[in-house]
């Protein structure tokens, strides 16, 4: 039973355009028909749909009035500056709103504006003109988006009590690390956090241990608290690429984890492979300083049944080549696909 019945560690040379995709949440397929009794003249609400209406790219300046029985609004693409609560009066069943790209500002947004939206479920403001967050929303919430605003923080108990709440998407603003002190302080359900292309000099504190994605790329960040993934448990993406992560700052077996699935360190300063658990399926380090490709990193002991999970390791734009890697490497990174270890530019 030899563990040498493998195909060899493929070496590849090249760069790849995009490594992992993104995936963006569609809405229902549009099917539009006539307006329904009560659709507001601006709008468009499907006579096989009627819970839905349709009052994206129109050039609005306001929100219409939302009659009563809408579950899924869409204002996406208009110059809408202000929320004003008589909009909603009628819309306690509405679930999603979504209101990307207008210029909504903090002070143009009614206190109660979100009073009556008692089932609110999805609130998508990307692409706004906010500095902080809107609220107080609904205990019913599920997925908050406020990408590409200007807010710098994000007060501690904003989102106090939302115990479905799974995925809040705040990246490419200006969040602090101090400026979002307690912001995720018991979200019981949370899973998905994505705080890419702010100004955290650290990761986020206090997020729950439902945690399973967690993408911080493009930040100031230097280090890693010893304990900080332990606390995860259900941790399977941590995306840091971008940052200023230098050995220094990543203490002995801080990514030792099982459950970690894709780590992605590229675009940092370490000068050495961190240990990482033989469950780890994808690693991005490419381009730090790295010059050394220690086998030990993957397998602590290489045999028949101890051997890594890794299948795409990404090395390229370090100080490596392809005579780097040991010839131990095959067996332990047996189920390896793709090591890239040059750059050919
Ligand atoms: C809310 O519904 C009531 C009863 O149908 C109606 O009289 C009122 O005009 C509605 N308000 C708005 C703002 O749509
Ligand atoms: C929103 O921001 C854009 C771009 O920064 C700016 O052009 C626009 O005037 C702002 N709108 C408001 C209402 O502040
Ligand atoms: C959270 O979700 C569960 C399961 O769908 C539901 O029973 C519960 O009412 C929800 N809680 C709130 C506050 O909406
Ligand atoms: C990694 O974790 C395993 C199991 O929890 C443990 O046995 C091992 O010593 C750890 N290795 C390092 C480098 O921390
Ligand atoms: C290696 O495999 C043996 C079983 O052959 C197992 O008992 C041991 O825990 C494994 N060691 C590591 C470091 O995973
Ligand atoms: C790059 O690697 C070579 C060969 O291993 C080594 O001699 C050199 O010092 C390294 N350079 C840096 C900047 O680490």
């Amino acid at each position: 039973m030899s563990p040498l019945h493998v195909p060899l560690l493929a070496l590849l040379i090249g760069s790849v355009l995009c490594q992992y995709e993104y995936d963006y949440y569609q809405g229902p397929v549009m099917m539009l028909g006539p307006p329904g009794p009560n659709c507001p003249v601006e709008c468009e609400c499907p006579v096989n749909f009627a819970s839905a209406m349709y009052c994206n790219n129109r050039h609005l300046k306001s929100i219409p009035n939302v009659p009563f029985g809408i579950k899924y609004l869409y204002l996406q693409n208009n110059d809408i500056k202000d929320i004003k609560a008589a909009a909603f009066v009628n819309a306690t069943d509405l679930r999603w709103l979504i209101l990307d790209n207008n210029q909504i500002t903090n002070g143009a947004v009614e206190k109660s504006a979100f009073e009556k939206l008692k089932s609110l479920e999805k609130l998508h403001i990307n692409f706004n003109n906010l500095t902080e967050p809107v609220g107080p929303l609904a205990k019913t919430m599920n997925e908050l988006k406020i990408m590409g605003n200007q807010m710098s923080k994000f007060p501690s108990g904003m989102l106090a009590g939302l115990e479905n709440l799974t995925m809040v998407d705040l990246q490419g603003n200006a969040l602090t690390t101090e400026g979002i002190t307690g912001a995720f302080k018991g979200l019981k359900s949370l899973t998905y956090l994505d705080v890419s292309k702010n100004k955290l000099g650290k990761l986020p504190a206090g997020l729950p241990s439902s945690m399973e994605m967690l993408y911080a790329d493009y930040n100031d960040i230097g280090s890693i608290p010893k304990e900080y993934i332990q606390k995860l448990p259900m941790l399977q993406y941590l995306r840091m690429s971008h940052n200023k992560l230098a050995d220094s700052g990543v203490p002995y077996g801080v990514f030792n984890v099982s459950t970690l699935i894709e780590l992605d360190l590229s675009y940092n300063k370490l000068q050495n492979i961190p240990e990482v658990n033989e469950n780890l399926e994808n690693l991005y380090l490419q381009v730090n300083q790295i010059s050394k490709f220690d086998v030990s990193s993957f397998c602590k002991i290489t045999g028949p049944v101890n051997y890594s999970k890794l299948r795409h390791l990404r090395l390229d734009g370090n100080n490596l080549t392809r005579t780097s890697v040991p010839d131990e490497a095959v067996n332990c990174l047996r189920m390896a696909t793709d090591v890239m270890v040059e750059t050919t530019d």
